[in-house]
């Protein structure tokens, strides 16, 4: 069995997670899930991969706590996909980083640019989105060749001083810090608002209540901006920043439903 660990908050790396499902036999999806027990993870597979957005030129701090919990690694072959929006600073060699600590080790690591979700870095984006799509998807098509036959890939970095230097200095204003807890608190909801629910519903933290009748953020937040983009009504707002809401377009709602 293979079996692919993701995480996703906007479906752009479920969706390139799908493509290895679709292409190899017995592959497994497993959601990395920071809600779950905090038990001790034993990985096992014949391949086994990691895909997931980066943030911030480095791991999701949910991704980087799910490493620690990780007890074992057996594999045949060890992989990562790391979807975002251009800028990946050395996000791939830190990911290996912690493998080792595991005694793993990645043979192949992709970067694969997909749409930007983040609100303000999405304001940078001057390729239209359908274009970029296509562009991750005649990238797919190799990424798959090369996992299914097992090869290994020299890991694929910004050139390395470049991309350490973004990944330590790049993000520092607030906002951007990538704790947990800190993103949700420049998001604010409007009028618009109809208390439907599917925010509360569709986040991965379980950190959005409808309790008091209005929707309130709860801090123990994952920064995968999917409250943002899901709303119906577009009635949540990231500071003064807005962007269209973006969902990736073959991935439904539901397949990004938690609860
Ligand atoms: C909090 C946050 C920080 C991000 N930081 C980066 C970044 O440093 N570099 C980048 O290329 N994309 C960045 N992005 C964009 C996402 O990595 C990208 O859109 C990714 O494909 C989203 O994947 P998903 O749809 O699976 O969540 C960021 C997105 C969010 C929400
Ligand atoms: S999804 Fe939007 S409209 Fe529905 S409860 Fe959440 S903020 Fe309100
Ligand atoms: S509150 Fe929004 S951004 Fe934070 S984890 Fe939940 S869905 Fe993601």
């Amino acid at each position: 069995m293979n079996r692919i660990y993701y995480f996703t908050g906007t479906g752009n790396s479920l969706y390139i997670a799908k493509i290895i499902q679709q292409s190899i036999e017995y592959t497994e999806l497993i959601f990395i899930d920071a809600l779950s027990s905090k038990d001790k993870i034993e990985i096992k597979g014949d391949r086994v991969g990691f895909i997931f957005p980066v943030y911030f030129a480095k791991l999701p701090v949910v991704v980087q706590e799910f490493m620690e919990r990780i007890d074992s690694i057996q594999a045949n072959y060890t992989f990562s996909i790391i979807t975002g929006g251009g800028l990946f600073g050395s996000v791939l060699k830190e990911l290996n980083k912690k493998l080792v600590k595991k005694n793993g080790e990645l043979d192949a690591g992709f970067l694969v640019k997909m749409p930007s979700n983040h609100p303000k870095i999405a304001q940078l984006q001057k390729q239209p989105t359908n274009e970029i799509l296509a562009v991750a998807n005649s990238q797919m098509k190799k990424i798959t060749i090369v996992v299914e036959h097992k090869e290994s890939n020299k890991l694929v970095t910004s050139p390395i001083v470049i991309g350490e230097l973004i990944t330590k200095f790049a993000f520092k204003k607030p906002y951007m810090q990538s704790q947990l807890g800190e993103l949700d608190r420049v998001f604010s909801v409007d009028k618009a608002c109809d208390t439907c629910g599917i925010c509360v519903m569709c986040c991965p933290m379980n950190n959005i209540s409808l309790d008091k009748g209005y929707v309130e953020w709860l801090h123990h937040c994952a920064n995968c901006a999917r409250c943002y983009h899901i709303c119906p009504q577009s009635a949540i707002q990231f500071g003064s920043n807005s962007m269209e809401r973006y969902i990736n377009p073959l991935i439904k709602i539901e397949e990004l439903t938690h609860h």
